[in-house]
């Protein structure tokens, strides 16, 4: 087994923008030196040392977003490295653990600003026998940066706060609009690293495949897809192939309506849609995948039952912005309840499976995201019309409708409080998020 080592430093720095380079500089919050994070790419079976060190203004903690590591490793809000301060967390990566997940902060109240100020990187963990290793790799990191015209990156608004923050640039691997070259047959891997905003790609009209999900491969391709729409904190693997002719297009976010609030401020269909990036195509290539990419047995009959519920609490008269940053009138809660650090809200068992069933109580979209495992997502409901999900895929964040239920078996195999939460990381400081205790 390999080792990878590394250190993350957390700073503030300075940036010609990306968006607007001739414009003024930006203070972004980054890990090391670049716009994007580094890249860790490592192998199932390999051992990870990060050395976090925190030179920001504020206490920080990093998670590894899908990754089954032990729980005193993974960045809980309860284990913040305060300013000034270092840490190293360390893991070993199971067999099986191939595919493509993040890091980023996760301290109580504070993640918002931290991701949307720039931290928050990509992981690849790779299969000793992956079926597609000889396909060329594009990673598509997409982030997005709310700018004033002088270049300062506002905090967030009442509104950013009751809908979750989108800014008006998006960016691939922290650039603006990039060209990209495709060349023949590519596996494109897809990160939507935003804080709140849903991302539905296409490419003009041309197709494309899907290959793998948060958590690695699924077991065969889904062709001939037009467009494909990533919550935050949602990873897709595709195959994007250059059509017989060259020729160029455009890589687009077409409008998702997620029933956000308006106050009376136009509707969200307005949402325009965002090109991400100019393609120039090349070399077409016949394509054959392999008609089995993974083998992904369906977990056994759950021997437990778990309920989330989602709501919200808007209070019109008392909505305001307080002096700390953070907004009154507005509750968003899991069963009825606000976080609270010390509170365990439910208790599972170490290899055992479960049945989570995550009600939307609310007006919006939410996307439940739990730690330190992988799910399988069964089925969806609304208003009492049932549809079992199309394929079987491994999972750490699912989109869940206003009046929609989704259920999913899931099964933790090490033992610690997990965090679950909504990933519009707004909604996750207001107090969206609980603690299972593994047992
Ligand atoms: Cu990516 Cu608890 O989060
Ligand atoms: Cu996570
Ligand atoms: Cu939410």
């Amino acid at each position: 087994p390999g080792q990878f080592r590394a250190t993350l430093t957390a700073q503030p720095r300075s940036v010609a923008l990306l968006a607007n380079p001739t414009g003024p500089a930006t203070e972004m919050w980054l890990y090391n030196e670049d716009t994007v994070a580094p890249l860790i790419d490592v192998f199932e079976g390999d051992r990870i040392e990060i050395t976090f060190v925190n030179h920001l203004p504020q206490p920080s903690t990093i998670h590894w977003h899908g990754l089954p590591v032990p729980s005193d490793q993974d960045g809980n809000p309860d284990a913040m490295v305060e300013p000034g301060g270092t840490r190293i967390y360390t893991f070993t990566l199971p067999l099986g653990s191939s595919g493509t997940y993040w890091y980023h902060p996760h301290p109580h109240r504070l993640s918002s600003e931290q991701v949307f100020r720039g931290l928050a990187g990509p992981i690849i963990v790779r299969a000793k026998n992956d079926p597609l290793a000889t396909y060329p790799e594009r990673h598509l990191f997409i982030s997005d940066l709310k700018l004033l015209a002088d270049g300062v990156i506002p905090p967030n608004t009442m509104m950013d706060w009751m809908n979750g923050r989108e800014g008006q640039y998006v960016l691939l691997n922290g650039q603006h609009q990039p060209r990209i070259q495709l060349n023949g047959n590519e596996r494109w891997r897809i990160w939507n690293a935003c804080n709140a905003r849903y991302v539905r790609l296409s490419l003009n009209s041309h197709t494309f495949s899907q290959v793998g999900t948060d958590g690695g491969l699924l077991t065969h391709a889904v062709h001939d897809l037009k467009d494909i729409v990533l919550a935050p904190a949602e990873r897709a693997e595709l195959i994007v192939s250059a059509p017989p002719q060259p020729t160029s297009f455009l890589l687009t976010a077409a409008p998702y309506d997620r029933k956000k609030m308006t106050m009376g401020h136009g509707s969200p269909s307005d949402d325009p849609t965002i090109v991400l990036a100019q393609i120039k195509t090349s070399n077409a290539q016949p394509l054959h995948l392999p008609d089995r990419l993974r083998d992904i047995a369906p977990l056994d009959k759950p021997t437990a039952t778990k309920k989330i519920v989602f709501s919200e609490k808007m209070n019109m008269l008392a909505m305001g912005m307080n002096h700390d940053g953070f907004p009154s009138g507005m509750e968003f809660l899991l069963n009825g309840r606000s976080f609270a650090m010390g509170r365990i809200d439910q208790e599972s068992r170490k290899d055992e499976v479960e049945l989570w069933e995550i009600v939307n109580h609310s007006d919006m979209d939410h996307p439940f995201h739990i730690h330190g495992a992988q799910f399988q997502i069964v089925e969806r409901e609304h208003k009492g019309q049932i549809t079992p999900e199309p394929i079987l895929a491994w999972k750490d964040t699912a989109n869940v409708r206003p009046d929609e239920t989704v259920r999913l078996k899931i099964v933790q195999t090490l033992t610690g409080k997990r965090m679950y939460h909504c990933h519009i990381l707004e909604h996750e400081d207001l107090g969206m998020m609980g603690i299972v205790n593994v047992v």
